[in-house]
């Protein structure tokens, strides 16, 4: 078993006792840190950044440098598989992504093939690898996914959208091919974590982040049916520790007993949700990660203690959660208050971690 200096990520995904509250940051390395603007701006595009291992290290470990973060995340992002399937991704500057052939007939769905993670995404892997070295057991590493649903998003309305007309309209006149384009999508991503986890990853977790504009039918057959295939094809296990695993809906509150009973390891929530009645629902199946609005680390610091205060006690006593936000943090909050939260989080969580 691999020694952690600090594993109480780990153990409070398996509900094992802790001594604090284990925090970490959706989309913790990122614009907002001017450190890795510099990274970026010396790679060129974010692509570039993504393929440089040496790089895509670099900015993973920037926000450790600056908080007592108890997980560092991976540098990639969940497009490289589509990518990796021929799509042509690019992003432009200032936009969202692109794809210059989006995925719109029946043959580009049967043309599409199943990305080989040691060749087409072996720079992913490479990243992996170059991290948990860096790491040097500091903290976890956390691998991560897209979700199929999600991911198809992205590559039937050729880049980012606000009404999903595109992908609604196969979805309902085209329902096989939309299945068909799902199946490959998830086998992919099964092949893909899997590499993570053999290279080095110590748990990971996949980002339904358009899961919520599902109807409550179509979530089941069109998104958790494919989140539940994939939690089941992990490799849970690896260098003699359990690998969790955590299903992450934005927009998902209403279906958290199903999320729940995929047989994943914590379900990730959104701060539309109220943690203590989550707990009530599922808490003693799963763990579970949030739910700060992104939003709050523009308040004072008095108002962020304030909050850290409401949401570790809506959680309570014990272990089973993991503080983070609901969804990735915004590009344009100050440097300090992260450290703020980080800092309260561990501070107030003690209280609640006395055996
Ligand atoms: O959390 C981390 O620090 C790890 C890195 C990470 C990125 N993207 C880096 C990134 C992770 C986990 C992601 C996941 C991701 N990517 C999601 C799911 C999570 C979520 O936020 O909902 C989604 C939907 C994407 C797709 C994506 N990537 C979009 C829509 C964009 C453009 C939006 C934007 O903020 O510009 C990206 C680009 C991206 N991915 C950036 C980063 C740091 C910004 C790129 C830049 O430097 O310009």
């Amino acid at each position: 078993m691999t020694v952690l200096k600090n594993d109480r990520y780990l153990k409070a995904l398996l509900r094992e006792p802790v001594d604090m509250t284990p925090i970490w940051m959706m989309r913790q390395a990122g614009r907002y840190l001017p450190e890795y603007k510099a990274t970026r701006a010396l790679a060129g595009d974010f692509m570039s950044l993504c393929r440089n291992a040496e790089l895509a290290c670099e900015v993973t470990l920037q926000p450790l440098r600056r908080y007592e973060l108890d997980a560092a995340i991976l540098f990639s992002d969940i497009l490289t598989i589509p990518d990796a399937m021929g799509l042509g991704l690019s992003f432009g500057a200032g936009e969202g992504p692109k794809f210059a052939y989006p995925v719109d007939s029946q043959r580009a769905v049967q043309n599409l093939p199943i990305p080989d993670p040691e060749d087409e995404l072996q720079y992913v892997m490479n990243a992996v690898r170059v991290i948990r070295r860096e790491l040097k057991g500091d903290v976890p590493l956390i691998g991560f996914s897209g979700s199929p649903w999600t991911l198809a998003t992205y590559m039937v309305e050729g880049g980012s959208s606000k009404s999903f007309t595109k992908i609604k309209k196969m979805l309902y006149s085209e329902p096989h091919l939309l299945h068909q384009l799902l199946d490959k999508l998830a086998e992919s991503v099964i092949l893909y974590l899997n590499a993570q986890i053999k290279a080095g990853s110590q748990a990971v977790m996949i980002f339904d982040t358009w899961g919520g504009v599902l109807g409550h039918r179509e979530y089941k057959d069109f998104s958790l049916q494919y989140m539940h295939k994939i939690v089941a094809n992990l490799v849970r296990e690896n260098e003699g520790r359990k690998v969790p695993v955590t299903l992450f809906t934005k927009g998902g509150g209403g279906w958290l007993e199903a999320i729940a009973a995929t047989g994943c390891d914590a379900v990730g929530l959104d701060w539309t949700v109220n943690l203590s009645e989550a707990k009530r629902r599922i808490g003693n199946k799963v763990a579970l990660q949030g739910n700060l609005d992104p939003s709050v680390l523009y308040a004072s610091p008095e108002y962020i203690k304030m909050e850290v205060k409401k949401i570790l006690s809506d959680f309570g006593q014990g272990s089973g959660h993991i503080f983070n936000l609901g969804h990735g943090i915004h590009q344009d909050v100050p440097v300090q208050n992260p450290k703020i939260l980080v800092d309260a989080v561990h501070q107030y969580s003690k209280a609640y971690h006395q055996q």
